[in-house]
């Protein structure tokens, strides 16, 4: 998770909640509840939802942003089940608080928007709270909210197993200059995983060490992100992201999760600006952003 924005006398709390981007995603078995067994490697975007918390007299709930009206603000928001959740572990700290979430991210996307927000929401809350959990305790909570919680929490460059609660994360990793694309496709993720072919494949191969985006690229092109096919077949638009970033001469193009968020890398910021640029012109109507991965300090 990137750093407090602001506290102000500790009566706000803000927070950025990052895309999460599967670099690659191996589906390697399935446990008996139906959860599917993942071995992923996973970044956090430069780029995200803005999550504040305020102490106030009365709990409350809004949203703004270019994606605020897409979201139900009730009870199935993942804000407020992460706040409700906590509340129940820690009533006694729990006073009444003011949430606003400006959403830049795409919904039902596969950059782990609503799951970001949950562990921006424990962080912030717990900060505002001054409740002191173990880090194993938040990530507790927040697998109860979704698989892709416990990752969202850290924040960093990380491989993530299991159903995606076992995280290793890694030490350091290059700068990822990004550009994220998203035609304004709907997908749901218990569908694309329910039409999977196969959920046998072989996990991640083992990592060298990666220090420049060629290494990450030649690394990743041994790796696949086994959710496509049953994305694309579920929703053939999807190609046409994949298409236009193909289109924009980058080093690598993929799918994020389960999509229809897919992410290109190149090799500068400066490429990666201008790729987006382009996009943007030729598709006014996509979520197109350039920005790149957080590493360790930045
Ligand atoms: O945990 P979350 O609610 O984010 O997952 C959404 C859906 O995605 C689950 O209900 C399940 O159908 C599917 N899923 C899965 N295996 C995972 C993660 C998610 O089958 N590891």
């Amino acid at each position: 998770m990137t750093a407090m924005l602001d506290s102000l006398e500790r009566n706000t709390f803000s927070l950025i909640a990052p895309a999460k981007i599967n670099l690659a995603l191996h589906v390697t078995g399935r446990r008996s509840d139906g959860y599917h067994l993942l071995d992923s490697l996973v970044v956090f975007a430069h780029f995200g939802d803005k999550l504040s918390v305020k102490r106030a007299s009365a709990d409350s709930f809004e949203m703004s942003g270019p994606f605020g009206r897409h979201l139900p603000d009730d009870g199935s928001n993942l804000v407020l089940k992460a706040r409700d959740a906590l509340r129940q572990y820690f009533p006694e700290q729990a006073t009444p608080v003011a949430i606003h979430l400006e959403k830049y991210l795409p919904i039902a996307s596969g950059i782990g928007g609503g799951s970001s927000d949950a562990a921006a929401t424990l962080r912030a809350l717990t900060a505002l709270w001054g409740i002191e959990a173990e880090p194993a305790q938040l990530a507790e909570i927040g697998l109860l909210l979704g698989a892709d919680v416990p990752m969202c929490l850290h924040g960093q460059p990380l491989v993530a197993r299991g159903i995606g609660e076992d995280i290793e994360r890694l030490g350091s990793f290059p700068h990822l200059p990004m550009v994220l694309a998203n035609n304004g496709v709907s997908i749901s993720t218990p569908q694309v995983f329910a039409a999977l072919e196969r959920r046998d494949n072989p996990p991640l191969p083992a990592m060298p060490a990666l220090s420049s985006v060629d290494d990450v690229c030649v690394y990743l092109a041994e790796t696949d992100n086994h959710l496509f096919s049953a994305t694309e077949k579920l929703t053939p638009a999807i190609g046409d992201t994949m298409k236009a970033l193909q289109n924009t001469a980058p080093r690598l193009v993929r799918m994020s999760g389960s999509g229809g968020t897919c992410f290109a890398i190149y090799d500068s910021d400066s490429e990666a600006e201008t790729a987006a640029a382009t996009l943007k012109q030729s598709k006014p109507d996509w979520f197109v952003v350039a920005t790149h991965s957080i590493t360790e300090g930045n």
